[in-house]
């Protein structure tokens, strides 16, 4: 699967099966981590792979993050503070979306969760105090394709088309696409 195939397969999955993430899988889930962009080259990140079905229990305590409970594993992606204070958020957002392609060109499945209370998350995995828990991410091996949940969601949130969110020189200059591309 080449990386544009993964962009195009990957979906948000929130039914997982029991089935665990081998080793060699997680471990090349991390490193795509390890190896993507940051300013200055600070790599102010650090991430948790947490498999332990107690703590994924009050890791999915969000309103929206109860599948945590079933993935088998939720990593948790913190950003150092003090490291690189301009920064951060944004290198651990490039790192996870390298593990998410990472994990799509892998056969598993993904979703970003931000719906977390971070003390609560700190305390569980002993995130020091110059870090911000940034996103939980579930993974695993989906267990159907598209359940409910992620259903409704794209039914009410259809993607923009690219002519909405692209533009050619100057902002509102809309691109117009000369290749129709799927939704
Ligand atoms: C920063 C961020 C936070 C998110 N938080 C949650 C969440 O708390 N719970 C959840 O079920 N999905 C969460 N999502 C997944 C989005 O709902 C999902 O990406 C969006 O609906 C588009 O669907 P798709 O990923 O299948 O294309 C989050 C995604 C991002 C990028």
């Amino acid at each position: 699967m080449d990386v544009f195939e993964a962009v195009q397969e990957r979906r948000s999955i929130r039914v997982y099966q029991d089935t665990p993430v081998p080793r060699e899988k997680l471990e090349k889930i991390l490193e795509a981590a390890r190896l993507a962009p940051s300013a200055r080259n600070i790599e102010p990140w650090h991430f948790i792979a947490v498999t332990d079905n107690e703590k994924r229990k009050i890791l999915s305590k969000g309103r929206f993050a109860k599948f945590l409970a079933e993935a088998p594993v939720v990593i948790v992606a913190c950003g150092d503070k003090e490291a690189s204070p301009d920064w951060y958020a944004i290198d651990v957002a490039l790192a996870v979306e390298n593990m998410v392609l990472t994990a799509t060109s892998e056969g598993l499945s993904t979703c970003c969760v931000g719906s977390f209370e971070e003390k609560e998350v700190k305390e569980t995995v002993k995130v020091p105090d110059n870090f911000e828990v940034l996103l939980l991410l579930a993974v695993g091996y989906a267990g159907e394709k598209l359940d409910l949940s992620s259903k409704l969601l794209h039914l009410m949130r259809s993607r923009k088309t690219l002519s909405e969110v692209a533009s050619e020189e100057t902002f509102g200059q809309h691109l117009v696409p000369q290749k129709v591309t799927e939704p």
